[in-house]
């Protein structure tokens, strides 16, 4: 069963509240919430108090996207701002296994994000630890690129090597996902896919939620 996870980040800023309640309504499983630093990445977005304005309007699974250098010293604030998951990216941490462990112990679970170039090989050893692994199929910073399909046999692999070892970590993709890419990348063995552009950059947000889950078969 696939997921679909839209992204706030192309949502309408300035009637949030709604636009959350329309992907919910529409059946949306995932909220995806991208959290920018200006450094990592060459954009700002969000931090905590969105995060804590929106729950109330939500009860969709929080998913805290980090695109933050030393994400470490973020996560108490978002876990006490309800949010469910964090991802961090592997680029941004010298200590992964730590980082997973301090989120963990806040009660949520744990992602790690690797860019399009980065291989599998650094998270090998802590797979079994991780709750997600979000494969980006653009590089962060923005939305409305185009997907690096290169990526595709990244989430063979990965899907492969899960599989085989039985551990229950999901798959998330993000960057371009629509109606055209959502099967390809559901077919390589994504779980969750995130979609900004697709989903608030559409005239009816709700359909575009339903097509997406649709066109992905599921
Ligand atoms: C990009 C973000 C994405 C972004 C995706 O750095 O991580 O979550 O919102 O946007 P689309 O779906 O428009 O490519
Ligand atoms: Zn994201």
């Amino acid at each position: 069963m696939i997921q679909i996870a839209p992204s706030i980040l192309s949502a309408d800023f300035s009637r949030l509240g709604d636009q959350v309640r329309l992907v919910e309504d529409a059946g949306a499983e995932v909220l995806h919430i991208d959290v920018m630093d200006g450094h990592f990445v060459p954009n700002l977005t969000f931090g905590p108090a969105l995060v804590q304005s929106i729950r109330a309007h939500s009860h969709m699974r929080f998913d805290i996207h980090l695109m933050v250098e030393e994400p470490e010293r973020f996560i108490a604030d978002f876990a006490a701002a309800g949010a469910d998951h964090i991802t961090f990216h592997l680029e941004t941490s010298r200590h992964a296994h730590r980082v997973i462990q301090q989120i963990k112990e806040q009660g949520m679970t744990a992602g790690i994000a690797l860019n399009p170039a980065t291989p599998l090989d650094g998270i090998k050893y802590i797979l079994e630890d991780l709750d997600m692994v979000l494969l980006m199929t653009v590089n962060p910073g923005f939305g409305g690129q185009k997907f690096i399909s290169n990526v595709i046999p990244k989430i063979q692999v990965l899907h492969q090597h899960l599989e085989q070892k039985k551990f229950n970590c999901l798959i998330e993709v993000d960057g371009g996902i629509n109606q055209e890419t959502a099967p390809v990348v559901a077919k390589a063995g994504a779980h969750i896919l995130v979609a900004g552009g697709a989903v608030f950059a559409q005239p009816d947000p709700k359909q575009a939620v339903k097509k997406l889950r649709q066109a992905a078969g599921s």
